[in-house]
C-alpha cells in the first residue's frame, strides 16, 4: 500500500503502526473515533507548539543577526481557541485577532492586552471599544473613517492614546510560487502606497492623518501581502516598499515610526512533495533585505513583527472522517473514478469548494493491499462542489466504514466552518502524548435548534 505516512504533509506525531493504522501522538486513529466520533479535527499540540517556538526563534536569531527586534503574532483567524490561545503564547508568540470574538478568546486564554493585535476592515465600535477596554497593544486602522472613529471613541472615554498601526497596500500580491506587483490595488484592505495625481497616497494620507490626531499613538506600518506563499521575493518587495515610506514620512513629519510588520501567508505542504517555505531560511532572507534596504534609505531599522496563521497551525491537524457511500463513476471511454463520501465535506473544510484548494487523504484504519485507483473524496452535502479532496489515489477496496484522514486542515477549516444543510460543526480535538483532550467540543443538533426562535 502506497502511503505518505510518516513525512509531510501529516504533522510530526503522525505515525502507522505494525497493522497499518493511523496513529496521532499515541493515539490511534480507531480509538479517536470511537472516543470523539467522526468527522472530527486533531491538533497535534506538540507539533504546533514545535512550529510556533520555531517561528519565534528562527526570526529572532535572523533578525539579531542585522541589529533588529521582532515579535512574531499568531494569526488567530487561522484557527483560535482558548488552548491554542495559550500554546502559542506559552511558545512566546504573541496574538493576532481580526473581530470581537477572536479577542474575547484570547482575553479568555489570559493573553495580556498587550501582546494582542486587532485587525480588520470594518471594525464595530464595539469591538474598538473592546480594544482599547483590554489596553490591546495594537489596534491595525484600515481607513480614514476608522481613523477619525477610533479617536473619537478614546476622546469619550479618556485615557492613554490607542496604539495604532496603519494596514498599507503595498502593490505586491503573493501567493504560491510567484509574486505580481501592480501599481494598484482594486481590493478592501489597506492604503494604498501608490499616489494617483499630485496628491499624497492614501497610505501616506492615512499616516498623517493618524499623527494629527493626539488621541492615538503611531505604533507603525503593517503590510499584509497573501498566503501560502512559497517564494520569500514577494515579502523583501514588500518589506521594501514600506520601509521606504517610513522614510518618506520622517522626511516629510520628523516621525521615523518604530514598528514595521510584515504580515503573515508562509506556505505550507498540502500534498505529499510539497515544499513548505523553511522559517530559518525565509527569516534570514527577509533579515538581509530590510538592513539592505534600510541601509540605502539611511534609516535605522525598525521593531519588526510577522503574523504567521496557516505555518503555525496548518500542518498540526488533520480531519478524520468515516467512508460512507463508495460509488465508481465512468468519467470517459479510459477513465474511471471512484467517488469516496465522508461524513463531512464543505462544510468543515470551505478550501477546496472556495479557492480549489488541494489536499491529501489516506485510508488510515486499516493496512490494504489492494492496487490503487483514482478517487475523489466528497462530502455529503447537497452540493456537487462538495469535495473535500479532487484528486487521490486511494486503495480499490475502500469501503464504507473506514476510517479516512485528510492531511494537514488545521488552517481555516475549522475556522471557516459552517451549518450549510444543517450539519453540527466537528470537534477540535487535541493528542499529546497518548492523551486526547476536546478543546472544541462537537455540536449537536440541540445547539442548532436552540437558536431557532420558531
Ligand atoms: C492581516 C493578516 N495577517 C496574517 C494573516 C495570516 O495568514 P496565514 O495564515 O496565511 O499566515 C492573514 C490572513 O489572511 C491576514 O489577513
Amino acid at each position: 500500500m502506497s502511503t505518505s505516512i510518516p513525512g509531510e504533509p501529516w504533522s510530526t506525531g503522525v505515525a502507522r503502526d505494525d497493522e497499518g493504522a493511523l496513529v496521532v501522538a499515541g493515539v490511534p486513529a480507531a480509538r479517536l473515533a470511537a472516543e470523539v466520533g467522526t468527522p472530527a479535527y486533531v491538533l497535534d499540540e506538540a507539533d504546533l507548539r514545535a512550529r510556533a517556538a520555531g517561528y519565534r526563534r528562527a526570526f529572532a536569531a535572523a533578525f539579531a543577526e542585522v541589529g533588529a527586534g521582532v515579535d512574531v503574532y499568531y494569526a488567530g483567524k487561522a484557527f483560535l481557541s482558548v488552548a491554542v490561545a495559550r500554546w502559542v503564547h506559552d511558545e512566546g508568540l504573541r496574538v493576532d485577532t481580526a473581530s470581537g470574538g477572536e479577542l474575547a478568546v484570547a482575553l479568555r486564554a489570559g493573553v495580556p492586552g498587550a501582546d494582542l493585535g486587532l485587525h480588520g476592515n470594518n471594525k464595530s465600535d464595539d469591538e474598538l471599544a473592546l480594544a482599547l477596554e483590554h489596553g490591546v497593544g495594537r489596534i491595525i486602522v484600515d481607513s480614514l473613517v476608522e481613523i477619525e472613529r477610533l479617536a473619537a471613541l478614546v476622546r469619550a472615554r479618556g485615557g492613554a492614546p490607542a496604539p495604532v498601526m496603519v494596514r498599507v497596500t503595498t502593490g505586491v500580491h503573493a501567493g504560491g510560487h510567484e509574486y505580481i506587483s501592480t501599481a494598484h490595488e482594486d481590493q478592501k484592505f489597506g492604503l494604498s502606497v501608490a499616489a494617483h495625481g499630485d496628491g499624497d497616497s492614501p497610505a501616506m494620507t492615512a499616516l498623517l492623518a493618524v499623527l494629527s490626531h493626539p488621541e492615538l499613538h503611531l505604533l507603525g506600518i503593517h503590510s499584509h501581502i497573501g498566503s501560502q506563499i512559497l517564494d520569500p521575493s514577494g515579502f523583501e518587495v514588500a518589506a521594501r516598499v514600506v520601509l521606504a515610506l517610513r522614510a518618506a514620512l520622517a522626511e516629510r513629519t520628523g516621525v521615523l515610526v518604530d514598528e514595521v510588520d510584515l504580515g503573515g501567508g508562509y506556505g505550507i505542504a498540502y500534498l505529499p512533495g510539497d515544499v513548505a517555505l523553511d522559517p530559518d531560511r525565509i527569516a534570514k532572507d527577509v533579515a538581509a533585505s530590510v538592513a539592505a534596504a534600510a541601509a540605502e534609505l539611511g534609516t535605522p531599522l525598525p521593531r519588526f513583527s510577522i503574523e504567521p496563521g496557516r505555518a503555525i497551525v496548518g500542518p498540526a491537524g488533520l480531519t478524520l472522517y468515516t467512508v460512507g457511500t463508495v460509488k465508481p463513476v465512468r468519467v470517459d471511454d479510459e477513465t474511471e473514478r471512484l467517488y469516496v463520501s465522508v461524513d463531512g465535506g464543505m462544510s468543515d473544510n470551505i478550501r477546496p469548494a472556495l479557492y480549489g484548494a488541494r489536499y491529501h487523504a489516506e485510508v488510515v484504519g486499516r493496512l490494504s493491499s489492494a492496487p490503487s485507483v483514482l478517487a475523489r473524496v466528497v462530502g455529503k452535502h447537497c452540493e456537487s462542489g462538495d469535495v473535500v479532496v479532487h484528486e487521490v489515489q486511494l486503495p480499490g477496496d475502500v469501503r464504507a466504514g473506514d476510517l479516512l484522514a485528510v492531511a494537514a486542515t488545521g488552517a481555516y477549516g475549522r475556522s471557516m466552518a459552517s451549518n450549510y444543510n444543517l450539519l453540527t460543526r466537528p470537534p477540535v480535538v487535541a493528542v499529546r502524548g497518548g492523551e486526547v483532550r476536546t478543546l472544541l467540543r462537537r455540536e449537536t443538533v440541540d445547539d442548532l435548534l436552540a437558536l431557532d426562535q420558531g
